[in-house]
């Protein structure tokens, strides 16, 4: 397999992932919850956008390039948090960490990884996030907050969607809930996928032992074979606003609320002191009847859009998608599941090729809707006419209709 000639678009990307990862694995990456209908719809709902091209409009030097929180982004793009990371490739996150680095996009480290807040700061060298879970016994998470502090982390996203366990029935039949217990079905399907027993299993248990969730401490701090202590430690149903309030005193940097829905709720955060939220079903993975991340941001972006930043994942697969996001307010997007399969199959290298197909695709719809900057997308471009009077509306689209 070549990067660059056989991974031609993030479809091919998950394919050769599917291939090679054990059933389990990518099945706990792929699906949701529950019938998958959130995943569907998160995709239905951006493929029922289309867009109004903008015609004679000069293109010939379009530009990805954009700013985040005052810093440059190389593409309006994010690595989403994923839990253990470190499943898919050895060591994983690092890797993963390394890859946005390269391309000039953010990290965002989950709560569960497999490598810890410490080793990814030393060793990746771009802007790093941290993914926040608040527990039910809050002083282990906010000493991750107060290393992530110390460890230079820039942003902290709180992930708010997921008060209880979703129901994913597929990882109890594929023997694959986490913890991971062993069953022979699936232990054989492992031995049915030499390269990543070896190239990843092979790799943790010649040198560190089984993957652990690294940024846990002492009786938390657990392989991911085992469970226990910290179920009842990590619940998350008591969590509510005044979470956020206390958050957002702790941490100095920049903070999201990652999985906000709801205009009221996108508001709330604002006024807690939150920079912005990230408008997220958490790729479907959670509630199997959430509404469709792009059907949920122009409300949302008509509520903040003038005083906070809004990012958006959840199905963004392509670079029209993207573009549509950014009509519609984003300021950028995340992407979670390709980066795992995209690092699945090369590494750094294989999670750099996903970056670098979102970013030449959205050259090529930028270059076709007549845009030649990031900040040129406007609602305008969208059909159906979802736009409001004032949302989005940029220096170009009002320069263009003055005539
Ligand atoms: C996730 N996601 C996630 N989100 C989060 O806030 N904390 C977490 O630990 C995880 N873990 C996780 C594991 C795996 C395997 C996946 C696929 C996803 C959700 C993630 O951050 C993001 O919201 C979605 O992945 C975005 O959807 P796409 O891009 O995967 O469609």
């Amino acid at each position: 397999m070549r990067l660059q000639h056989d991974l031609l678009n993030l479809q091919d990307i998950q394919e050769h992932a599917r291939r090679r990862l054990p059933k389990g694995i990518y099945e706990w990456i792929e699906r949701g919850a529950e019938d998958d209908e959130a995943i569907r719809n998160n995709r239905q709902a951006f493929r029922q956008l289309k867009l109004k091209t903008r015609v004679l409009v000069d293109v010939s030097e379009r530009s990805s390039r954009t700013t985040l929180f005052g810093k440059p982004l190389a593409v309006p793009l994010a690595v989403a948090p994923t839990a253990a990371a470190g499943l898919v490739w050895f060591r994983g996150e690092l890797e993963l960490a390394k890859a946005a680095a390269a391309e000039g996009i953010p990290y965002t480290l989950a709560t569960r990884s497999t490598s810890s807040i410490e080793e990814v700061a030393a060793e990746a060298p771009g802007t790093l996030w941290f993914q926040l879970y608040v527990w039910a016994e809050r002083s282990l998470s906010y000493s991750l907050v107060d290393r992530a502090k110390a460890a230079g982390f820039e942003a902290l996203l709180v992930t708010v969607d997921v008060p209880v366990e979703p129901n994913r029935e597929f990882n109890r039949r594929n023997g694959f809930s986490l913890p991971f217990v062993p069953t022979i079905p699936s232990m054989a399907n492992m031995l049915m996928h030499p390269a990543w027993l070896l190239g990843v299993m092979g790799r943790y248990i010649a040198t560190t032992g089984m993957p652990r969730y690294e940024n846990l401490k002492g009786e938390h701090k657990e392989q991911i074979t085992r469970g226990g202590v910290t179920r009842t430690a990590t619940r998350q149903d008591n969590l509510t606003w005044d979470d956020i309030r206390e958050l957002r005193r702790r941490w100095p940097g920049k903070l999201l609320v990652k999985g906000i829905l709801r205009p009221q709720d996108a508001l709330r955060a604002v006024e807690i002191g939150a920079d912005g939220v990230v408008v997220s079903n958490h790729g479907g993975r959670c509630l199997d009847s959430a509404v469709a991340t792009i059907d949920a941001l122009p409300d949302v972006a008509d509520a903040i859009g003038h005083r906070a930043t809004i990012l958006l994942d959840s199905g963004v697969r392509r670079g029209t998608d993207m573009a549509k996001a950014l009509a519609l307010g984003a300021k950028a997007v995340l992407v979670g599941r390709p980066c795992l399969y995209g690092l699945s199959l090369a590494g750094k290298p294989g999670a750099q090729r996903v970056v670098e197909l979102l970013r030449s695709e959205l050259l090529t719809t930028m270059g076709q809707v007549g845009c030649a900057t990031v900040d040129d997308l406007g609602s305008d471009l969208i059909v159906p006419a979802v736009a409001s009077a004032t949302r989005n509306h940029t220096q170009r689209e009002r320069d263009l209709y003055a005539h």
